[in-house]
């Protein structure tokens, strides 16, 4: 539901009836812009139309185009993979370890000749390990496109996802961080990128005055912009997202507190657990975490459709708009690299981990209460012989 400076907000747009952001001389627009790249620490932000269209723009930015490879988490929304397919690039998997995002060693590993950008997604507001992330990029010149649709907003040790790779997707979609029902914001503390993201997101046909300078010549783009009334939206969020923020992450610190008074529940290791605002728990065997999600009504990862990359059916098929626009064609090895057997951990991670909702907008004991719930629910189911035996475990690379 809008909130009442939401709706002011919108209405101030609607009734002055100039709902393109080129038709207002005073955008909103541009000024979410100009606050969002100020609240994150970036040079530039462009406003979009959805996280999709702000991971295209941003993989153009950084030049990304046919016969190219990207590596992208098996464990993401399936527009990750989907925008390398639409540049005529080929996405492909890196598994993701316990952390739910990529494990940096299965990513060295996928670098091949033809390999040019990494798309590290901090999913559920739980962040990729950046540091290692560049690291790799750095040692093989690779480009990064941070996917942080899911995690506007969120630290990893100090700096804001999104603005440490050289560009950064976000989406604003219902049940993001900020919403407005569709939108999208792309980040860069690049000149280039930044001009090349404006001119594939506003056609490419024309210079608008307030585009970044470039010697960059004009090239065919798409309309990817995002209007005014999505942006008016979201000014008044932004304005209270630190509240929340903050709220978050007394909220897990709460929860994580219950949980480390028994050992019957397990915290996911994370990259930055000071600052984390995202929860999941992991345990040693799938039927454990399918038996807790059931009782608590929580959700199983691996039972979250099209996040499961086993699930995204026209990448798995190599469908395309048209079949004559095939990005594998001519490849040699591996002529698969989006198929379910080249990332069995990942199935591994997502089969035995639940997902634990932070919420900001309910109290703090209410929070702590449901966390001693979550504890009594685990000591009070038996183990059963299913459970007993521990399926393997991955090797841990962080500080948890
Ligand atoms: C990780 C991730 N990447 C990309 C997207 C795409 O964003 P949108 O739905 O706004 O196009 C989403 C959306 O949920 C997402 O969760």
């Amino acid at each position: 539901m809008l909130r009442l400076r939401e709706v002011a907000s919108v209405s101030k747009v609607v009734l002055g009836g100039r709902m393109g952001r080129y038709s207002n001389p005073a955008s909103v627009t541009a000024r979410l812009e100009r606050e969002v790249a100020e609240y994150l620490s970036a040079d530039h932000a462009l406003a979009v139309n959805s996280g999709t269209s702000a991971l295209l723009a941003a993989l153009v930015g950084v030049g990304i185009g046919p016969g190219d490879e990207v590596l992208v988490p098996a464990y993401t929304w399936v527009s990750t993979a989907a925008a390398p397919l639409l540049l005529g690039a080929v996405p492909v998997l890196v598994d993701v370890d316990e952390t739910l995002t990529m494990d940096v060693a299965d990513l060295e590993r996928k670098i091949t000749s033809r390999t040019r950008a990494i798309v590290p997604v901090h999913m559920l507001n739980l962040v990729a390990d950046m540091d290692a992330v560049m690291a790799v990029a750095q040692r093989h010149g690779l480009k990064v496109v941070e996917d942080a649709c899911q995690a506007f907003g969120v630290l990893y040790r100090g700096r804001r996802v999104g603005t440490i790779g050289h560009a950064g997707a976000f989406s604003f979609s219902h049940t993001k961080n900020i919403s407005a029902g569709e939108g999208g914001m792309l980040v860069t503390s690049d000149a280039h990128v930044a001009a090349r993201a404006q001119m594939f997101h506003d056609v490419g046909s024309y210079t608008r005055a307030s585009w970044t300078p470039t010697s960059e010549p004009l090239f065919i783009g798409m309309n990817l912009k995002m209007s005014e009334l999505p942006a008016a939206v979201l000014r008044p969020q932004l304005k209270t997202l630190e509240r929340r923020l903050s709220r978050m992450r007394a909220h897990r610190a709460a929860m994580v507190a219950e949980f480390a008074q028994d050992e019957s529940i397990r915290v996911s290791p994370h990259h930055d657990p000071e600052n984390a605002t995202g929860l999941t728990v992991v345990f040693d065997n799938a039927a454990r975490a399918e038996r807790f999600a059931t009782a608590r009504g929580v959700t199983r990862l691996i039972d979250t459709e099209r996040h499961v990359f086993t699930n995204w059916e026209s990448v798995r098929g190599k469908r395309t708009y048209d079949p004559r626009f095939d990005p594998y064609a001519g490849r040699t090895a591996p002529r698969d690299p989006v198929s379910p057997d080249r990332s069995p951990r990942t199935l591994d991670v997502l089969r035995r981990t639940c997902k634990i909702s932070v919420r900001d907008d309910y109290p703090t004991p209410v929070i702590r209460v449901a966390a001693r719930q979550m504890v009594r629910t685990l000591q009070s189911m038996p183990q059963r012989p299913a459970d007993v035996a521990p399926e393997p475990r991955l090797a841990e690379s962080v500080r948890s």
